[in-house]
């Protein structure tokens, strides 16, 4: 007889990298991280907006700007050529401030009552290098407010961010708030002269992105991290100079009065006149959260889990009405590393075994308990067994408690209640469970 060889197991297709799965055991931190900001959400008069993953490419190129890391680099960017409408170019959102003001111009919510407060959390897609807290697929939680333009608007935004933080057990001494003020429009223009005028003899000595940045989009070499640039920006105190260009503008004087209501509210924070964004839709008011040092190599290099400002000119620039807007992003992948250890717990419901020879009896059972206790999660048993290899399951299974029944117990119309965790066993007549 010819040996017969196994047949190889064909190989198995991997995950795309940088975009990890989130298994169970890890889901339940996400779960407790969302149900924290949708309360938080919700105790703000912030409510919910889904948008499309997908916009046109155009959307980003004009609202993030297409002289940004971000739309240069690292978006996603395709088109099916199989039809005129997706033969316009398509991007996977990078991030969800674009795609919101796309909904709020495209359906009319610039006719609501102002302001308008809308979040949103899902995942969004960057063609990074992949690292500890940076990934190509990753998520965001982000809130925004339409319609008003107001020291008391941006001091909400900084607010809700820390009610996320307290809400999740994230401690002060585990972060930093920078501000800034980046100006308006025009300022930001003359920024970026001065910048380019102040830069211009030392071009060939800064590095390869800034010489590039210079070009495009020269405001954005203030936070480059190369130390022969950051060294350079310290040497002509161009941050400084930004700064004093600004005294006795309206958005300085808003500024200000951001500041002192921050500081009234007991809110730490470090004014940072390097703090620039990577997006071009800033105007005035700019914040990042970033992990403290003795907190850093949660995140690695990644040290900014939450940033945002005002963007008072988006809403025109991709075709809607004047609209005066402030808002800012979780990364939720950063923050789910800040959380401690245990902080989904307070919001499990404990997990009960039903087990019995006749199965009719356990699925009945479990429904019962089910319609009791709302969300508490019951186990049936789904194949015949010994009481004793159903307890070693139950318990594999994370069950506190088990109820189970045997020969003895089905024919009497009882149920064994057993308590995972003492031991302690009692013997309860059906019709008690049933109520
Ligand atoms: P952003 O600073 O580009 O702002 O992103 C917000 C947060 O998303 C970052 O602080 C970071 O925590 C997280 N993040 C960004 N890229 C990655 C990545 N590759 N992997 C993991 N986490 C990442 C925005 O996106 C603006 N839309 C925020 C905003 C809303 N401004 C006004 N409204």
């Amino acid at each position: 007889m010819p040996e017969l060889k196994p047949t190889p197991r064909p190989q198995a297709t991997k995950a795309v990298k940088g975009m990890p799965d989130i298994l169970p055991g890890v889901s339940e931190r996400w779960q407790a991280l969302e149900q924290a900001i949708r309360q938080v959400a919700a105790g703000s008069g912030y409510r919910e907006i889904r948008t499309a993953l997908m916009e046109r490419t155009e959307l980003f190129e004009r609202g993030v700007g297409d002289g940004t890391d971000i739309v240069s680099k690292e978006m996603f960017t395709f088109s099916k050529s199989a039809d005129a409408e997706s033969a316009k170019r398509l991007t996977l959102r990078p991030e969800g401030t674009a795609g919101v003001v796309r909904a709020f111009i495209e359906h009319g919510l610039s006719r609501q009552p102002k302001p308008l407060r809308l979040y949103y959390t899902g995942p969004m897609f960057r063609y990074e290098r992949p690292q500890a807290g940076r990934q190509r697929q990753f998520h965001q939680a982000g809130f925004e407010l339409f319609g008003v333009d107001s020291p008391s608007a941006d001091a909400e935004l900084v607010i809700l961010a820390k009610n996320v933080l307290d809400a999740l057990g994230v401690t002060p001494d585990l972060y930093t708030l920078h501000v800034n003020n980046v100006g308006d429009a025009a300022t930001r223009e003359r920024f970026s002269g001065i910048i380019r005028e102040a830069l211009a003899p030392h071009a060939e000595t800064l590095c390869e992105d800034c010489q590039l940045r210079l070009q495009k989009n020269a405001l954005r070499v203030l936070d480059c991290k190369h130390p022969n640039c950051a060294a350079l920006h310290t040497r002509l105190a161009l941050p400084e100079q930004l700064q004093t260009s600004l005294n006795g503008k309206p958005a300085a004087e808003q500024y200000e009065a951001t500041l002192a209501l921050l500081s009234a509210l007991k809110i730490p924070f470090e004014r940072n006149p390097r703090l620039v964004r990577g997006l071009d839709y800033y105007t005035r008011f700019v914040f990042e959260f970033t992990v403290s040092p003795s907190a850093a190599t949660k995140l690695g290099a990644q040290s900014t889990f939450c940033g945002g400002g005002r963007y008072n000119n988006l809403v025109s620039a991709l075709g809607g009405p004047e609209t005066p807007a402030v808002g800012l992003a979780f990364g939720l992948e950063r923050l789910l590393l800040l959380m401690p250890d245990g902080c989904e717990s307070k919001f499990a419901q404990d997990t009960a075994f039903v087990a019995s020879v006749q199965p009719e009896n356990a699925l009945k059972l479990a429904q019962a308990l089910r319609k009791q206790t709302p969300g508490r999660s019951v186990l049936v048993a789904l194949e015949p067994k010994t009481i004793g290899k159903w307890l070693d399951q139950a318990n594999k299974q994370g069950a506190v408690s088990a109820y189970l029944q045997g020969q003895d117990e089905a024919e009497q119309g009882d149920w064994l209640l057993k308590n995972l965790t003492t031991g302690q066993q009692t013997t309860l007549p059906q019709t008690e469970l049933f109520n």
